[in-house]
Parts: structure tokens; sequence; C-alpha cells
């Protein structure tokens, strides 16, 4: 059928903190493609391989669907949708075929400044703005504290400010959109770096074939940066 294809797809972030680094490993992996902005698939010249640019946090659902045969994605992105598939009974399986060596963010508790803060009791009863529901909420279950969510896809680290939230969970890479909007840092719920992802659908011996390759070279790649 039109829909399940004798190449290879792989689904990379479109635009964002990961997306020159998976073009880039890709590239060193000998995969020869050039991506046109305005478009959602590019073809590799030299290999049965296609590339599908989308949002980052569409990409777990895509190969946990098995709608695309590979995935490269965060690791809070990939456990935040696998415990809200989980919780939905949707299907959640994958293969981690590895980690890789770039997209190192953490998932944080931030306050404003002048927030007394001690441990995470003191956001009992808060409000708190996230895009990862259900990380924080595994969070907060294990410690014990009751919040009130407040939903947000993006600009999670305006809603103090705005009178939405008291406080916030949100990716820090360097800290400097916490410094910026007025919050600090604290408390780590989740660390994530990028990894590669394999959809659990079986494949053909040919995909196969080539997916063990590819993953080779990411090794080689991963090695010889070291
Ligand atoms: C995260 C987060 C902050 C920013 C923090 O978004 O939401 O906006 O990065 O980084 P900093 O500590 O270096 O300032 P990101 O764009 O990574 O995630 P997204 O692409 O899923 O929105
Ligand atoms: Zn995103
Ligand atoms: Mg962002």
């Amino acid at each position: 059928n039109q829909s399940s294809s004798q190449r290879l797809r792989i689904a990379i972030q479109k635009s964002g903190r990961l997306s020159k680094d998976s073009q880039k490993l890709l590239k060193s992996c000998g995969v020869k493609f050039n991506v046109n902005e305005q478009r959602l698939i590019a073809h590799a010249d030299n290999m049965p391989i296609d590339l599908l640019r989308v949002r980052d946090d569409d990409i777990p659902g895509l190969v946990m669907d098995g709608v695309v045969d590979l995935g490269i994605i965060g690791e809070n992105v990939l456990e935040e949708e696998q415990i809200e598939r989980e919780s939905l009974g949707k299907d959640a399986a994958y293969t981690k075929l590895r980690q890789l060596d770039f997209g190192a963010c953490r998932l944080s508790l931030a306050v404003p400044n002048e927030f007394d803060y001690r441990d995470s009791g003191s956001l009992e009863g808060l409000r708190l703005a996230t895009s990862y529901p259900n990380l924080l909420r595994r969070y907060m279950q294990s410690k014990g504290i009751v919040y009130k969510d407040c939903m947000l896809k993006g600009s999670v680290e305006v809603a103090p400010r705005a009178g939405l939230a008291d406080g916030i969970c949100d990716l820090v890479s360097t800290g400097a959109t916490l410094e910026a909007n007025g919050l600090y840092e604290t408390e780590v719920i989740f660390k994530s770096m990028a990894c590669i992802i394999q959809s659990s659908v079986p494949q053909s011996d040919a995909k196969q074939a080539l997916i063990d390759k590819i993953l080779s070279r990411v090794n080689g790649v991963i090695r010889a940066r070291e």
C-alpha cells in the first residue's frame, strides 16, 4: 500500500535544538541529502532513505505507530509520550537503538526569584505550568505533593510573570531562558539526551540490514567524536 514504503523512513526534528545535530549525524553516516525548508520529506540520493522533518513532539508517536521506521528524539519527549500512551492504553512500544552525543538538557522545576523555596513541599497546592504534564505528575506523586496543572505547549517560562502559574516545570539547557524570565531552577526531575529509536513493527530483511548499517556507522561516528 501507499503508506508502507520500501524506503527507510527516519523522522527528525524540523527546526529546534536537535535538528542541525540530527542532520549532521546522518550526513556523517554517509547519507546524502539536501533539505528544502519548505518540504516535509527529504529523499537521500545514495541510499533508499527518506527523512521526515516534523515537530519533535510528533516523533515518538510516529515511531510507536510504525508510521516511520526510525526517529531521532530527546529522551524527555520520548518518555513523556510513553507515559501518556500507557495511561491511555495505546501502543507505546519501541526499541532504543542507542543514546546519542547531543541534545543534553534537563527537565527542572523553577520558581520566581522572590519565591522562598525549601524543597518540593514548597509547591504543595500551587499551580505549575508545563509542557510535560506526565513527567511532572510522576515526579510529584513520588514526592506525595499535590499541585495544580497549567498545561502550555509553549511560553511556559512566562507563565509565572503573567499570573498564570506559581512555578514551572520546563527544559533547561544553558539556563538563559530561566534567567531572562526572573526564574531559578530548584530541582532536576529528568535528565535527557537525544537518542535514536526504532519502531517495533517487524521490518523486511533489506530494511533491517540498512538499519543495522546505519546504526554501526552511528556507533563509529560517535566513537570518533569522543
Ligand atoms: C526549551 C525550553 C526553553 C529553552 C531552555 O525549549 O522550553 O525554551 O529550551 O534553554 P536554555 O536553558 O538554553 O535557555 P526547546 O526549544 O528546547 O524545546 P522545543 O523545541 O520542544 O520547544
Ligand atoms: Zn517541542
Ligand atoms: Mg521551547
